[in-house]
């Protein structure tokens, strides 16, 4: 986001906030989840791929099982969004659009040949689209925006991990996107979330906070919570899995969470364990990396 808090500017182009270090820091993120999720605002705008471009990434999941580029996922109220968008059309992994119940049908209609669709309730409830995911195996998803999208996120307390980058520009202009808008955050001057790493990538810096306790992050930045489940490191782009094993705090037990109130139910619920990992980066940069095509 920008120095003033912004995603984006109010222009019909978009506007770049990373660079080529950063997108790349992106990618390994990606390449290390089993899905990643935008908004439908964020297909309207920006028509992203979401895939991870790295080859060595791409071949790195193939070879664990995984697809090359993990799971897209879209929520929607409207249905209103474009078959032809590159969100469908790019990349061999599956895509889902969740959509509030009055939607299913268009959205049915109109992207049934594309996307599986699926019913979130009326209105649509994200714990019952993270519990979905659950049951689809989906364990860590990354959240990449836009606004709207990860206000609810947020404000729900459904992220573990906050990675927010700043870029050293001020767009000034209130008609832009900001990186979230109001709401009842849990994390607040009553309960700070904890910074868990802080560091520059070329005139940008990268701040990561630890939302919840099951994000244990380390100095260096490194998940201590996480294995490595194929065996390489998370600098060589291994994804990293929270341990099956491990046990769940209940929400109950999370101390001054607050009103940390969708991700413990969600986990409990499935039985499976989730990582919610809201990232705010640049915008889907694949489109605009070289490297994707
Ligand atoms: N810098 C970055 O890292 C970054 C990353 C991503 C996006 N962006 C920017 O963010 C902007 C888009 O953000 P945005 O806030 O307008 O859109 P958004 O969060 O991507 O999508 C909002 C849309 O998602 C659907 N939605 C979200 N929550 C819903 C709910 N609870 N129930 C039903 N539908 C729901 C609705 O779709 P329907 O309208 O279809 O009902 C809503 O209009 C763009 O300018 C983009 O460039 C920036």
């Amino acid at each position: 986001m920008s120095i003033d808090g912004y995603i984006d500017d109010a222009t019909g182009s978009r506007l770049l906030l990373s660079d080529e270090a950063d997108f790349d820091r992106v990618d390994e993120v990606r390449a290390g989840c089993d899905a990643i999720l935008v908004g439908a605002g964020t297909i309207r705008r920006d028509d992203p791929r979401l895939l991870v471009r790295s080859p060595a990434r791409r071949a790195a999941r193939a070879a664990g099982d995984a697809a090359a580029t993990p799971l897209k996922v879209t929520i929607t109220g409207q249905g209103d969004l474009n078959p032809a968008a590159r969100f469908f059309g790019s990349g061999d992994a599956g895509k889902i659009v969740y959509a509030a119940t009055p939607a299913v049908a268009k959205t049915e209609d109109l992207l049934g040949k594309v996307a599986l669709v699926v019913d979130a309730g009326d209105p649509l409830d994200l714990v019952r689209v993270l519990a979905d995911l659950g049951a689809r195996g989906v364990g860590r998803l990354l959240v990449e925006g836009g606004g709207a999208t990860l206000t609810q996120f947020l404000g729900g307390g459904l992220a573990d991990e906050l990675q927010l980058v700043i870029a050293p520009l001020f767009v000034g202009d209130s008609r832009a996107p900001r990186f979230v808008g109001d709401g009842h955050f849990p994390w607040n001057d009553r309960h700070r979330a904890r910074l868990a790493g802080a560091r520059p990538i070329g005139d940008l810096v990268l701040l990561r906070y630890a939302l919840s306790d099951r994000c244990d992050i380390d100095q260096e930045g490194r998940g201590a919570a996480w294995t490595r489940e194929r065996g390489t490191s998370e600098e060589e782009g291994g994804a990293l899995r929270r341990r099956g094993s491990e046990r769940e705090t209940p929400r109950s037990e999370r101390t001054g969470a607050g009103p940390l109130t969708g991700s413990g139910t969600v986990a409990a619920s499935c039985g499976a364990s989730y990582s919610f990992l809201a990232a705010v980066a640049g915008p889907d940069q694949a489109g605009q990396q070289p490297a994707t095509g």
